[in-house]
């Protein structure tokens, strides 16, 4: 009997641990999926980019209310994470997914308090409906006529979004958070351009109802004209709007603009670009801490450049360096076929066969060289989805080949595609990951009211292969050594006049003058460059500030585990948990360094050999079922 009793009192309590366990695990997935959901219907046209059909009819809302949904909702999860999830009960991979769900919540959360901030400016001269109006129906479907019906049910619906942007800007005088001249100057341009280059059935919205609708078979002739009638009524009405919206800024917001550059100069503006800071670094540190490594790191590396000019024989500044390369045949290719075979055969000839050395378990997701459609930015990276159905895309420009140096190849190449982007994003892709992970939405005006997107682990990785490229001996001369510091200084100088701008009070002239003093780029490139430092405060300093952390943290790991240090298990630490903050790295490499440190006190002790990998919280399982869209351009 009475050991009856105990057993039973056992299992009941046997039950209630494991009940009390799984539902923390439980809980915590429903509120990542809850939150996923939220954020997708949050933003319908970004759903409709990869690939999910159920919002195609809606538009986002760019409401001021907008602001205490989403605040309300996230603070409620947050409520909700914190009551129902005990921490102490997860595994060590949910236990991430905590510290990630966590700190995606808590960011949108205390961000609120700056709603009145960029938040109530959405347009500028590199985000706003003026930008890219052939986006909207690059992405959309048009297979039936319910597609067609959803299209211009947005079309109708635009004119009320960019109202709404207006609103905003009407607060944004309000509150006296208004831009500076240089972000807003360029618009009133781009809208003329628009309106001046299109009529109602030339504009890109409108494109989809020509050839592409007349070949459906399964729409009847009056139908289509029907659509064709809608569709010529909302481009009209866009067309309006967007003349209104020009009138707008030249005739109100363009009185109100602030005089100051940097946002320090708004009201409570220091601690503003203090939250900036936070957001784009995930990491808490000053302005005084991002400037002093800045200028560390454009010492460090101009005087790298320095020892290789000497070695070259070249007397001169970089700038002149770069210059004489620049016109120098040698250095340039004749065509763009030559150009992407260059790439094809670096991939397979020079870097693949050096990876295993570096890298383990890596997954067979192929990655191709495809011409970049558009001519722009140097090269961008197009991943595949994670069933490696497709491969990822590295597309390179090659739209001016005598212009296109050389030098500088390697280090793109390798920041886009192998151990870069790609490598990093097949890697991620083995992970199983809660879906909200998986989407990187959202904008950079918004900030730091914004859901995080972890710039800092993403560009600092790819920055840190670039680095990784040179222990790899992938740099054969010392041109593609020149042309790797030449990206890397840039990167480097961004720490400076960004800090510059925002907290040293910085002049424009400054700023510019401190470029061209240490990079090889144009004058009028270098000024669009700090445009865009003043526009988006911060966000130009999560590039080095990620590869410093990741050159920290293995450094870290080389002095406390000496000869127990291996590279490639730091290189699967850092990769096998997708794109997350830094200071969750810090503490995910941290407690990697003691689990193999006790590992390795534990074989010692005991004489077996343990070949299996006990990091539990490299979830290293089955492929993510959503189709990862991610665009990685050289930034
Ligand atoms: C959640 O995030 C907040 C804000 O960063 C932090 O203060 C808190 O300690 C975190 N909670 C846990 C359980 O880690
Ligand atoms: C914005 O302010 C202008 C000028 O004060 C006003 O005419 C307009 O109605 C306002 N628009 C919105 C959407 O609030
Ligand atoms: C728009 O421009 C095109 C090409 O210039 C022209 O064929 C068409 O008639 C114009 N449509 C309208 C409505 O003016
Ligand atoms: C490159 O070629 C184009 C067209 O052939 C020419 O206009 C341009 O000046 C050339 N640029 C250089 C740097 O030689
Ligand atoms: C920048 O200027 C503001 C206002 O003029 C001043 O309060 C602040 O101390 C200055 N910052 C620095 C770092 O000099
Ligand atoms: C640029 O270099 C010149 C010459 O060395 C120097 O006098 C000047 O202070 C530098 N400018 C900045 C902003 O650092």
């Amino acid at each position: 009997m009475e050991s009856w009793w105990k057993c039973a009192l056992v299992g009941l309590v046997f039950l209630i641990r494991q009940g009390l366990c799984s539902s923390s695990a439980s809980e915590l997935a429903a509120l990542q999926k809850e939150y996923g959901e939220w954020r997708l219907q949050r933003s319908p046209e970004y759903t409709t980019t990869i690939g999910l059909y159920k919002y195609n009819d809606q538009v986002e809302n760019y409401a001021y209310s907008g602001f205490e949904e989403e605040y309300n909702k996230c603070f409620s999860l947050l409520s909700r994470l914190k009551q129902n999830v005990n921490y102490n009960q997860l595994e060590a991979k949910e236990k991430i997914d905590y510290d990630v769900f966590n700190d995606s919540l808590s960011t949108i959360v205390q961000g609120n308090d700056w709603k009145d901030y960029n938040a109530l400016n959405p347009i500028h001269f590199l985000e706003g409906p003026q930008i890219d109006p052939t986006y909207l129906p690059k992405i959309t479907p048009f297979d039936t006529v319910g597609d067609y019906e959803n299209y211009i049910r947005r079309l109708e619906l635009h004119p009320t979004q960019i109202d709404d942007m207006i609103g905003r800007f009407n607060k944004s005088i309000e509150k006296g958070h208004t831009y500076h001249r240089v972000s807003v100057s360029r618009v009133p341009g781009q809208i003329e351009k628009l309106l001046t280059s299109y009529n109602t059935t030339t504009f890109p919205y409108y494109k989809p109802l020509l050839d592409q609708l007349s070949k459906l078979q399964t729409i009847t002739d009056s139908k289509k004209t029907n659509l064709q009638e809608r569709a010529k009524s909302a481009v009209e009405k866009i067309i309006q709007k967007l003349s209104e919206l020009k009138q707008y800024l030249e005739n109100v917001y363009f009185n109100h603009l602030r005089t100051g550059l940097g946002v320090n100069s708004w009201d409570n503006g220091a601690a503003f670009y203090r939250a900036c800071l936070r957001w784009h670094l995930s990491l808490d540190m000053t302005p005084e801490e991002v400037h002093n490594k800045g200028l560390q790191e454009v010492e460090r590396i101009s005087s790298e450049m320095k020892k290789v000019m000497t070695k070259l024989n070249h007397q001169g500044s970089v700038k002149e360096f770069f210059d004489n390369i620049r016109s120098d045949p040698s250095f340039l290719f004749q065509s763009g076929d030559e150009i992407v075979q260059w790439y094809k055969n670096a991939i397979k000839n020079d870097i693949e066969p050096k990876l295993s050395a570096y890298f383990k378990d890596l997954p067979n997701l192929p990655v191709d060289v495809e011409p970049n459609p558009n001519d722009g930015v140097s090269g961008q990276y197009i991943a595949g989805p994670p069933d490696g159905s497709r491969p990822g895309v590295f597309q390179v420009n090659v739209h001016r080949p005598n212009e296109s140096v050389k030098i500088g190849f390697m280090a793109l190449l390798i920041h886009e595609t192998l151990p870069g982007h790609h490598l990093q994003i097949s890697v991620a892709s083995t992970v199983k990951n809660p879906d909200f992970r998986k989407y990187m939405t959202g904008h950079f005006f918004n900030i730091p009211m914004e859901a995080a997107f972890y710039t800092s682990y993403v560009e600092g990785w790819a920055l840190y292969a670039e680095y990784l490229g040179e222990e790899m001996k992938l740099y054969k001369t010392d041109y593609d050594l020149m042309g790797r510091y030449g990206s890397e200084i840039f990167r480097a100088c961004r720490l400076v006049v960004d800090t510059g701008l925002h907290h040293y009070n910085w002049t424009r002239e400054k700023a510019i003058e401190y470029m061209l003093n240490y990079t090889a780029s144009s004058e009028k490139k270098i000024a669009i460059e700090i445009d865009r430092y003043i526009t988006w405060p911060g966000q130009a300093c999560a590039y080095k500030i990620g590869e410093l952390k990741i050159k920290e943290l293995r450094k870290k790991a080389e002095d406390e585990l000496g000869s127990k240090f291996d590279i490639r298990e730091f290189h699967a630490s850092v990769l096998k948990v997708g794109s997350l903050p830094l200071h969750v790295l810090e503490k995910i490499v941290n407690q990697w360094i003691v689990e193999t440190k006790n590992k390795a006190a534990e074989s010692s002790k005991t004489c077996t050999s343990n070949g299996a990998n006990t990091n539990t919280y490299t979830n290293w399982i089955s492929l993510a079922v959503i189709t990862l869209t991610f665009i990685l351009q050289q930034t």
